[in-house]
């Protein structure tokens, strides 16, 4: 009985970690709260015609887009040196939370 339970844990664990790494959303939403809301607002609408609306847009292409700001092949005085900072899981994760959030 005790092996079986070992061995359901493990099938458990293997899955979690060959399943597609999902966004975090709590995460994402947390640093788009911290750094990203000063010109993309709370909400994903720029504050000003500066700053694009990022609101449900596909997070593929906001994730796209902010890898290329990290990597320089996109630039920006203003937003390429926010991506800089970022790792792969943080511009998935708040990559996903825009795209979550309605458009106006
Ligand atoms: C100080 C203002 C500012 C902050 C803070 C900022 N951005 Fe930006 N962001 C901009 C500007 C300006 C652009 C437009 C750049 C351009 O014209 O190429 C932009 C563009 C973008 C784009 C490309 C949008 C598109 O449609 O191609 C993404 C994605 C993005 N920002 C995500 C973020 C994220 C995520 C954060 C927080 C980690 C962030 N930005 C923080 C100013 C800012």
């Amino acid at each position: 009985m005790i092996k079986l339970r070992y061995l359901a844990a493990a099938v458990v664990a293997t899955g979690a970690i060959q399943a597609a790494p999902a966004a975090d959303l709590a995460a994402g939403k947390a640093l788009a709260q911290k750094t990203c809301a000063a010109c993309h607002g709370v909400d994903g609408i720029g504050i000003v015609d500066l700053y694009p609306n990022l609101a449900g847009q596909k997070a593929s292409y906001l994730a796209a887009q902010l890898k290329a700001f990290r990597a320089g092949s996109r630039n920006n005085p203003i937003m390429s040196p926010m991506a800089k900072s970022l790792s792969d899981a943080e511009i998935e994760n708040v990559a996903a939370y825009y795209a979550g959030l309605s458009q106006r």
